[in-house]
């Protein structure tokens, strides 16, 4: 499998409950490098940017809010089959239905207040850790 890069935000429920330390872990220990990190603080503008895919759906609103209510953790995580492997660490996206192990089984609080985000799909990643990062900041 190819060596691939995804965007990962661990989201505002977790950086408040302290828990980067804890969810970092579990990327680790699956085998997913941290090459891109920063802690920082989204307007509610930026995270509607971010989340614009989701503009129509009834908790666009609510998501945005949530994002910019306290600072997130962005990074790009690294290694084969990057992408799927962290959607497989995140776990489902309702807490409800998270396989046993995963971060959003562990930490999160709701479907909404879910812990994490993980990108989708190369073009997505690619996307998403172009909105956060440079090329300078990507180190390896
Ligand atoms: O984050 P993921 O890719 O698993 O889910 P998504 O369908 O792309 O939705 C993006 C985010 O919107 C979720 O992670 C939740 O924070 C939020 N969401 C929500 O509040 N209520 C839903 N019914 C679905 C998603
Ligand atoms: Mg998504």
């Amino acid at each position: 499998m190819a060596t691939e890069r995804t965007l990962s935000i661990i989201k505002p429920d977790a950086t408040k409950r302290n828990l980067t330390g804890k969810i970092n872990a579990k990327f680790e220990e699956a085998g997913l490098r941290i090459v891109a990190q920063k802690r920082i603080q989204l307007s509610k503008e930026q995270a509607g940017e971010f989340y614009k895919v989701h503009a129509e759906r009834p908790f666009y609103d609510e998501l945005c809010t949530f994002m910019a209510s306290a600072p997130v953790v962005v990074q790009v995580l690294e290694g084969d089959g990057a992408i799927q492997k962290n959607r497989e660490v995140m776990g489902a996206t309702n807490p409800a239905d998270a396989a046993p192990g995963t971060i959003r089984a562990e930490f999160a609080e709701s479907v909404g207040e879910n812990s994490v985000h993980g990108s989708d799909a190369p073009e997505t990643a690619a996307e998403e850790i172009a909105y956060f990062f440079s090329g300078l900041e990507l180190v390896g």
